[in-house]
């Protein structure tokens, strides 16, 4: 059955995964399978619409997910195309029920796909967003070029250097990245260990760069999400752009920075 056809605001839920999913695309930062999306849907999901579980899905994580325990998401399925997600959420994502108890995501509608090999970190996250108030937790996690490339530099694998340097590229990365960026050292895909360096940079901050690798934010809404990786991402070009005019970027000053940080009511952390 086409679940959507009875749930007026999944479908515009939906509609903003496939519109994002279209943007990672166009971005250049979803090659092939790159990147992975889910958004807590439960708020949204009309169970009268319920018909049955298709199936159940083991998850195997190490952490106690008890506040997500019976939510409901949108996940993108493992080897799926951010640009088939663009086309059609529903055929290229799944609809899943959260059991913490039973260790396993039970399937509304799947298509036989399988959720997303990052899925341990987007429960682990998603738990966190919950137990924080945030009742549709989202976790974008795309290849941005720029961003992969500045952590293949040792020098800004550290968080507040990065932060500082990005920042300092363009006002809007100040204002609409106030916590800054995090750092996970690189760890195997898919992996437990991941999930679990990923919550621990989640205490302090809203996005995060895993080491040669890709990025992940979070919040509430799917678009500021992705608005978050879009302004680093632009920070991260003017960089190399200065650095490719053979300059090093004066950027913002110190001044700069501490006046916006007042303008805009953000915790001056320059
Ligand atoms: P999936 O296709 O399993 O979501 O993997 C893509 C990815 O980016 C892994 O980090
Ligand atoms: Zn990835």
């Amino acid at each position: 059955m086409n679940i959507a056809d009875k749930n007026q605001e999944l479908i515009i839920e939906l509609e903003q995964i496939a519109e994002v999913a279209g943007f990672l695309w166009q971005r250049n930062w979803a090659e092939a399978n790159g990147g992975n999306i889910s958004v807590n849907l439960t708020e949204k999901y009309r169970t009268e619409t319920f018909t049955g579980f298709e199936s159940v899905f083991t998850i195997n994580i190490s952490e106690d997910i008890s506040s997500i325990d019976g939510n409901i998401f949108f996940v993108t399925g493992a080897g799926k195309r951010m640009r088939d997600i663009a086309r059609s959420p529903l055929n290229n994502g799944l609809l899943i029920r959260v059991s913490n108890e039973k260790q396993q995501v039970e399937i509304i509608d799947g298509k036989a796909l399988t959720p997303t090999s990052e899925l341990p970190s987007h429960l682990i996250i998603q738990n966190f967003l919950k137990r924080n108030g945030i009742n549709n937790g989202v976790v974008l996690h795309t290849h941005p070029t720029e961003l992969i490339a500045f952590s293949h530099c040792d020098i800004f694998l550290d968080s507040s250097h990065l932060t500082h340097t990005l920042w300092s590229m363009i006002p809007e990365a100040r204002v609409l990245v106030p916590k800054g960026i995090g750092i996970v050292p690189y760890a195997l895909t898919g992996t437990d260990i991941l999930a679990q360096a990923t919550l621990k940079e989640l205490e302090k901050h809203d996005v995060l760069i895993w080491e040669k690798h890709g990025v992940l934010s979070v919040g509430k809404d799917i678009m500021e999400c992705f608005d978050i990786i879009d302004v680093l991402s632009k920070a991260a070009q003017i960089y190399l752009f200065s650095r490719s005019l053979g300059c090093e970027p004066k950027g913002l000053s110190k001044e700069q920075l501490k006046e916006l940080a007042a303008a805009f009511k953000l915790p001056d952390t320059t």
